[in-house]
């Protein structure tokens, strides 16, 4: 069967549908039904997603949520998280409350800048390419002029504008290598255009362009979240010895590479929940954290632990490119709608609340981790998951529930208990 189809992308929607079930689906009376089933009844919002994207078919949902008492430089923040993971909304609640009575997050943006490059190649004499460089700076970034004007208005544009030799690592391979504020924009298709009026006017019969494209990788982009109480008021019935295994849990995540990358995938929890929530580009932000974790050459723990004179003081910095202006977060009615439930924040201070939801998951699964393990808490949520998967009633799972309270959840110890009662 010949499954390669051109003119795809001009089908009708419901001609696209009829197809890939023809196509695609042994048995296919289903495929319309559950597509059509995520359908938005409202035709105009309907149009709205359809659009997004080409070949949309559907709608594909995810539980959008809230983790309320998110205190942050003493303001208090309901925080929107959309995520598939049945614990993670819990955790970031509980973590918030925990620390809004101990303080609550502080929160500091470290930079804001972000990176773009032309690269090119260039066989001929570096001296002749500095110079030319040199000699045309100021017309380069003149041939963005109509691109930066508005930025510029906003308090940002181009901040630096470099030429970088990279031919001890790739022959005849250079850059250039540049540098821009945002403010409330994530700005990539400002950058890109930028960077793209920049290598047209920058190219010669010489210099061969080979791309020009912002960077995901955005160290100068950084936000700082921490919280920090005496080690008597971490409450528990030993603190100190809390505070003790928090402290080497971090550290093993500083050291160990296998660890580091599951513990920061804990802070991302948190962090993409909002960036989704947000309207955000959560790819973006991956890549530039993972990207950021492996900055010194290893792998590492984007957060951080101390003990000092009784203090414990526990922080991340995660470089975060994001916008409250433009792009999905003005389309998205969902994106607008969590942008209002964080009072219409500025790029700066959603780079806070999501660095301070990224640290609360973080304490959350390391503070469960270093205690009774991180099943008690994640196979609780997960009940509900289980009985649905069993197809249990609103009384068996009211029963089974119950009957769970204060045990420790299983999968089969569930199937057991549902078939006890079946
Ligand atoms: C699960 O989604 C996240 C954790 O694995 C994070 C961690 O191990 O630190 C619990």
């Amino acid at each position: 069967m010949s499954k390669v189809i051109s003119g795809f992308s001009k089908r009708s929607k419901q001609e696209k549908i009829n197809w890939l079930a023809e196509n695609y689906f042994e048995k296919n009376a289903h495929v319309v039904q559950i597509l059509q089933q995520y359908w938005n009844s409202d035709e105009k919002l309907q149009q709205l997603h359809d659009d997004f994207i080409e070949n949309t078919l559907s709608n594909f949902y995810m539980p959008f949520g809230v983790a309320p008492n998110f205190l942050i430089n003493n303001e208090t923040y309901a925080i929107p998280m959309v995520i598939e993971e049945s614990s993670v909304v819990a955790a970031a609640a509980l973590v918030a409350k925990y620390w809004s009575t101990r303080g609550g997050f502080k929160t500091t943006v470290l930079g804001t800048t972000k990176i773009g490059q032309v690269h090119f190649m260039f066989e001929g004499d570096k001296e002749d390419l500095s110079n030319y460089f040199t000699k045309n700076k100021a017309k380069l970034i003149a041939a963005t002029a109509s691109i930066t004007a508005n930025m510029e208005k906003r308090g940002g544009g181009i901040l630096d504008l470099q030429l970088v030799d990279k031919t001890d690592k790739l022959a005849n391979y250079y850059q250039l290598h540049v540098t821009f504020e945002t403010k409330d924009s994530m700005g990539a298709n400002f950058i890109n255009s930028c960077l793209e009026a920049i290598a047209n006017a920058f190219r010669n019969d010489q210099i061969e362009i080979v791309m020009s494209i912002l960077s995901n990788f955005v160290p100068g982009c950084l936000v700082r979240a921490e919280v920090s109480c005496p080690i008597a008021d971490l409450g528990g019935e030993n603190p100190q010895k809390f505070a003790e295994k928090f402290y080497q849990a971090v550290q093993i995540a500083q050291i160990e590479p296998y660890r580091a990358v599951t513990h920061n995938k804990g802070i991302m929890n948190g962090v993409d929940a909002v960036v989704l929530a947000t309207g955000n580009d959560f790819r973006a932000v991956e890549a530039g954290a993972h990207a950021y974790a492996s900055k010194d050459g290893s792998y590492k723990s984007l957060s951080h632990c101390t003990i000092t004179n009784g203090i414990f003081k526990f922080w991340l910095d995660i470089p975060l490119a994001l916008g409250t202006v433009g792009g999905l977060t003005s389309l998205h009615p969902m994106a607008k709608l969590s942008l209002e439930m964080l009072q219409k924040p500025s790029a700066n201070r959603l780079m806070e609340i999501l660095a301070a939801a990224g640290l609360a998951q973080n304490f959350a699964a390391l503070r469960a981790l270093t205690t009774k393990g991180i099943q008690h808490g994640h196979m609780k949520m997960h009940l509900q998951n289980i009985l649905n998967q069993l197809g249990a009633n609103a009384q068996e799972k009211e029963k089974i529930t119950t009957y769970f309270d204060g045990k420790t959840v299983t999968h089969a110890a569930v199937v057991s208990k549902f078939e006890e009662i079946k």
